[in-house]
């Protein structure tokens, strides 16, 4: 496929790589409609919070800080609830999850944006590697604890990438969760994300017989703070020539948007979403006994945290 027909495919829906998030829910209202967007600070995070706010949502912008927090809320026009939201710790995961309780809010979706990408040394939290723990645990935490305040069509969206491609063979290493006996930085980015779309697929078998949804959506490859941990060498040349197939902030962030509020996504779950259509992960990402040991062996893990 040439970089023309790239930029310029559509899907079904007549949408596709070029779409922006504005774009993706044109003419949709969200008035009456609460949403939570964690990561609200920074790159996808920050556009689908001000696109959700600008169709009328009132959106929930979770953040490490509640002084990041209440900065991105004030930077976007329209009705937002700044929270901390510190993934990483567990702690400030419960507070969150308290909060939303105790103001009573019902969540039309959740959209599991925030990440860290391809840290260079092992880091760890708690004993587990960091990038399972911040991208798949803490949001495992998070929309575990919210589930109960999930509307009836209450929709769960996860941040996966293709880079799930690069997770280990089977999907998630079990015997590794640490990252101890082997690390490498994309392998283990590449995890967190199949993490990220093994417990969207898990959710949803879960959410059978409701009409609640749960997918998980690769935004593109867009320059944001998130390569920030990458080598700085690997860093310039991923902004020079990364930039001729780059997805612009917007565009990167129009199928998070779409699966989350456009009424076209009604109903549909369980799904991995590319370029605002749905499309197909690595074969292993669809391995439902995978994904239910996952979801096991999670709830052991949060089960032990302080
Ligand atoms: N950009 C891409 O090309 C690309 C491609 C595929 C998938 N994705 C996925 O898209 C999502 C959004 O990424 P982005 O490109 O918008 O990156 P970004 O600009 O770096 O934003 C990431 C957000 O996650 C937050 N975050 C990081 N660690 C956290 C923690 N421990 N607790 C709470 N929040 C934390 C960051 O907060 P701070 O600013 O405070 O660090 C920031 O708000 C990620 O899940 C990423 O994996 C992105």
């Amino acid at each position: 496929m040439s970089l023309y027909e790239l930029f310029t495919s559509k899907g079904v829906n007549g949408l596709g790589y070029g779409t922006t998030a504005e774009q993706a829910t044109d003419g949709v209202s969200l008035a009456g409609k609460t949403m939570l967007v964690t990561g609200c600070n920074s790159g996808l995070g920050l556009e689908a919070m001000r696109v959700l706010a600008l169709r009328g949502a009132r959106v929930v912008g979770t953040a490490r800080s509640m002084e990041k927090a209440k900065e991105a809320c004030a930077s976007v026009t329209g009705s937002t609830i700044p929270m901390a939201c510190e993934l990483a710790d567990p702690a400030s995961v419960r507070a969150c999850v308290a909060e939303v309780k105790r103001q009573g809010l019902k969540l039309d979706a959740i959209i599991a944006n925030a990440g860290i990408m391809a840290l260079p040394k092992l880091e760890k939290a708690f004993g587990y590697e960091l990038q399972f723990f911040t991208n798949h645990i803490g949001h495992f935490m998070l929309v575990t604890g919210l589930l109960e305040q999930l509307t009836e069509e209450g929709r769960v969206v996860m941040l996966t990438s293709s880079a799930h491609s690069m997770a280990p063979k089977g999907g998630i290493e079990f015997d590794n969760l640490s990252g101890d006996k082997d690390y490498g930085a994309w392998k283990m980015y590449g995890q967190s994300k199949m993490a990220n779309l093994l417990f969207a697929k898990e959710l949803a078998r879960r959410f059978e017989g409701t009409k609640k949804t749960a997918n998980a959506v690769h935004p593109g490859v867009i320059r944001t703070n998130l390569s920030r941990h990458m080598n700085p060498v690997a860093n310039t040349v991923f902004g020079v020539f990364g930039s001729l197939f780059q997805k612009s902030v917007p565009q990167g962030t129009a199928t998070e948007v779409y699966v989350a509020a456009s009424p076209k996504a009604a109903g549909v779950t369980g799904k991995y979403w590319a370029d605002v259509n749905v499309a197909k992960p690595r074969s292993d990402a669809e391995d439902a006994a995978v994904a239910k040991k996952l979801w096991e062996v999670s709830e052991g893990i949060v089960a032990k945290l302080a």
